[in-house]
């Protein structure tokens, strides 16, 4: 697959079907992914790759962790979305949520609709490979930004092996559940995941158009 074609065909997906994606497949997206750049070459990020058994319990501990805990009302470390939300920002996230919900005929006012779709997260909308991406906490936030460029890697490379993503800050919310089951130590911070599979592409969620600012809305060209 052409680069350009991975970068316009990649979405965001958020309903995949139940086939397996084998270990060598999500190895060789790793195999490539790790050659992204990272400041000072830190190669800052630890992947746990989870399928089968693992990523059942990871969903039931995550479930039972946001039941007593619930999302939203989490204390987070490093703040995912700003506490005075301006606009632009403010504005498109709302578009953001407005145009899945339309696309999955969910009315706005519906809050337990809003909520079940929310709740696909655990499930990694049905993926049968779930990433989480840690972080050793001396290196957060700073080292955020090489996180960022790893996890665009792996989406795009997944194209080239016919797969789907959709990138997943919500798991921040439910770090200790994530930490029991996959052992990973207090000192690493969970900031991400990504849901990795086949594209169900019939499915509405997967409809959705989200849209872009075209370029001299956010650039200045200078000196040209
Ligand atoms: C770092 C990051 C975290 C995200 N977290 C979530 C998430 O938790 N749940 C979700 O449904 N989508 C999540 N998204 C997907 C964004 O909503 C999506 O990228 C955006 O709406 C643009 O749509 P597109 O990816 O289909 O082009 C995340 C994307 C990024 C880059």
């Amino acid at each position: 697959m052409e680069l350009l074609e991975a970068v316009s065909s990649r979405i965001s997906a958020r309903a995949f079907l139940d086939t397996p994606v084998s270990k060598d497949i999500v190895y060789k997206i790793l195999d490539h992914a790790r050659l992204a750049p990272s400041g000072s070459n830190m190669q800052p990020c630890h992947i746990h790759a989870v399928a089968g058994e693992a990523r059942e319990r990871l969903i039931e501990k995550a479930l039972a962790y946001a039941a007593e805990h619930p999302m939203g009302n989490v204390q987070s470390e490093y703040q995912s979305s700003p506490r005075n939300f301006i606009n632009p920002y403010k504005s498109r996230r709302f578009a953001c949520g407005m145009a899945l919900y339309s696309a999955l005929d969910i009315d706005r006012k519906d809050k337990a609709a809003r909520e079940k779709q929310l709740m696909q997260n655990f499930y990694f909308f049905g993926a049968p490979v779930g990433l989480i991406f840690s972080m050793h906490r001396s290196l957060m936030p700073g080292q955020l930004g090489d996180m960022g460029i790893l996890m665009g890697n792996v989406m795009l490379i997944a194209r080239e092996y016919g797969l789907h993503s959709c990138a997943q800050g919500f798991w921040q919310d439910v770090q200790p559940a994530i930490r029991e089951v996959l052992d990973i130590p207090e000192d690493y911070y969970i900031y991400n995941g990504i849901s990795l599979g086949y594209l169900d592409e019939n499915h509405a969620a997967n409809k959705v158009n989200p849209g872009r600012e075209p370029v001299e809305q956010f650039t200045e060209f200078v000196g040209f």
